[in-house]
């Protein structure tokens, strides 16, 4: 089953309508009163806003754009030899500010000119359905918190750094953007809960968690990894099987671990070929299909 309840943290309104993120005990957060109180604060903006209005604003504190600054530079250094070309050419055209943290407003101001997307608050966990339907609009759900400020180069959840370093520089680049609208155009047209289900473990293992073969060697463009300081230095020692969407589709993971089986594209061409192909055309019956194979 896919768990992704897991992977974000649960978010709850009490009787009195207070937004509480419920952290786990192994949260670096959990016993920081103040970090509890600043994540319950940003869900909040987010529960509240309603399409139409414009983007919660952030006002961030010094220390929360420090840990920007800090990731921002880290994961930037990691990229000129891990992240796929297509990803670095977004990175370029995007030109993400490194010195503080961007409102999701900001970011959508310059992403759109680019391939048109933009993003929504969330407040965590969105409905699968909801999250892979709004791509097919151009539109990408984001949550705005950021990491605990003891482990700076450590989230065990999707924060902002990976919403926009991992996402936005793959938004920039209008193959990927072709790609996260195919996965979403995949999510409207199918019924059923497994079909959906399936769609959303492809866009797992592609533009969550993908590598590429490129000429001086592998290289992440999966914003999951492009994202994590630990991930980055370790996808090259997993397990790297051929893109395959059966596979891809149906193999048991376990998504609050490094990822140990990665999926690797031997091209653009071939990603678009196979993944984007794929999310163009399925339907029910397709995936019900493809699902039978993997038991036979
Ligand atoms: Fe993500």
């Amino acid at each position: 089953m896919f768990e992704e309840g897991q992977y974000f943290a649960p978010v709850n309104t009490d009787a009195d309508g207070t937004v509480v993120v419920e952290l786990g005990e192994t949260h670096p957060g959990f016993a920081d009163p103040e970090y509890r109180e600043r994540r319950n604060a940003i869900a909040g903006l987010a529960m509240e806003w309603e399409p139409g209005r414009p983007m919660p604003e952030i006002s961030y504190t010094e220390t929360e754009h420090g840990i920007w600054r800090l990731a921002s530079a880290e994961l930037a250094v990691k990229h000129r030899s891990l992240a796929a070309h297509e990803y670095l050419n977004g990175a370029e055209r995007l030109e993400l500010p490194a010195d503080h943290i961007p409102q999701l407003s900001e970011v959508s101001e310059a992403l759109e000119p680019l391939t048109g997307f933009s993003y929504l608050p969330a407040a965590g966990l969105v409905p699968l359905r909801e999250f892979y339907g709004v791509l097919s609009d151009g539109k990408f759900h984001a949550t705005q918190y950021i990491r605990h400020h003891s482990v700076p180069l450590y989230t065990p959840e999707p924060d902002v750094v990976h919403e926009v370093i991992g996402h936005a520089n793959a938004l920039a680049s209008p193959r990927f953007a072709a790609l996260y609208r195919a996965a979403g155009e995949a999510a409207r047209r199918v019924h059923s809960e497994d079909a959906l289900e399936f769609v959303s473990r492809v866009f797992w293992f592609t533009l969550e968690f993908g590598v590429i073969r490129e000429s001086d060697g592998l290289k992440a463009y999966g914003a999951g990894i492009l994202s994590s300081y630990g991930e980055i230095d370790e996808f090259r020692d997993m397990t790297i099987l051929p893109l395959d969407l059966v596979t891809m589709g149906t193999i048991e993971y376990d998504i609050t671990h490094y990822q140990d089986k990665l999926f690797e594209a031997a091209s653009m061409d071939q990603l678009e070929d196979v993944v984007g192909e794929f999310w163009t055309s399925c339907d029910d019956d397709m995936i019900e299909r493809l699902k039978a194979e993997a038991t036979v």
